[in-house]
């Protein structure tokens, strides 16, 4: 079933994460669209530069805080068509054995309670106007190496872990919701040239630098779906052929334990 948009000019959007990279380039396509837009971050001073017609400081992981927001964007503009959660983080590459007590859960917090948090008080405005929810997974490529939802991330696993439950938080969504019109876009980002990617460089993603995006094709990508109501996207589609893999699970991991490349990987980042 797929869940058509209407026209996202004269729409009311709140944006997770809009004050940098995929958000913010989300923040300005829609208002170049005709839509109005509240943008959350933690950083308010960059939500406000994203030029948003509303700007909220606020922490995706306070679900008390999210929940004003979305009353707050309601109150302002009388209704809200779109809900894009966007924030997201990850720590430096590090295995769980190294990584410092809360720094793992920190991921989780963000990425996964905070889609939640972002989404969950947002239902009943989202009925009420037969709107749309978009959440925001991730696509990993070299396969041991990124922290994609294809395998168990080495050095990412909250961030895979976290990823992967978002994506079956936007399917159990799609599920409830559609009874009310209210339609479900799960967005699979390859990488993407934001402070993000930055953040886990190692020698054997040289070949990812070739093959990243801008932030605003990646946000175009996302809005183009959402428009189309598809329930999923990934984004570039170059990175299509690599859910073919997914049914192998366990078996793929079995290879790559066997990998040399792969045991190098967790040794370099089982160390402080
Ligand atoms: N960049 C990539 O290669 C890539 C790949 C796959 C998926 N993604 C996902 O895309 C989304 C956007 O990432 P990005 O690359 O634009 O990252 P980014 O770091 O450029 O931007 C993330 C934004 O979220 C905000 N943020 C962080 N924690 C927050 C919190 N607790 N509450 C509110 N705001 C918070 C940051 O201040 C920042 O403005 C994330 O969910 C990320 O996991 C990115």
């Amino acid at each position: 079933m797929v869940h058509r948009m209407r026209d996202v000019a004269g729409a009311v959007a709140l944006v997770t994460g809009g004050g940098n990279g995929i958000g913010a380039a989300m923040v300005k396509l829609l208002r170049d669209k005709g839509a109005k837009v509240c943008a959350v971050d933690i950083d308010e001073e960059a939500a406000q530069r994203s030029g948003a017609d509303l700007a909220i400081g606020a922490d995706v992981a306070d679900r008390e805080a999210m929940a004003a927001a979305v009353d707050r964007t309601v109150a302002e503009f009388g209704k809200l068509d779109l809900v894009f959660a966007i924030a997201g983080i990850t720590h430096p590459p590090a295995t769980l054995r190294v990584l410092k007590p809360g720094e793992a859960q920190r991921v989780i917090d963000v990425n996964l309670t905070g889609t939640l948090n972002t989404v969950q008080p947002a239902i009943e405005p989202l009925i009420a106007t037969r709107g749309h929810i978009v959440v925001v997974s991730s696509m990993g490529w070299p396969a041991n190496t990124d922290y994609g939802i294809l395998l168990p991330a080495v050095g990412g696993v909250a961030y895979s872990t976290s990823k992967t439950a978002v994506e079956m938080l936007g399917r159990g969504l799609r599920m409830e919701l559609a009874q009310y019109g209210v339609g479900v876009t799960i967005g699979y980002f390859g990488p993407i040239d934001t402070a993000m990617v930055h953040l886990t460089p190692n020698p054997a993603t040289k070949a990812k630098w070739k093959l990243i995006i801008s932030p605003e094709k990646a946000a175009a990508g996302l809005l183009r779906a959402t428009e189309r109501g598809k329930v999923r996207v990934i984004i570039p589609a170059r990175w299509n052929f690599l859910n073919a893999i997914r049914p192998l699970g366990v078996h793929m991991d079995n290879l790559l334990l066997r990998s040399k490349k792969q045991r190098a990987f967790v040794r370099s980042y089982d160390s402080d």
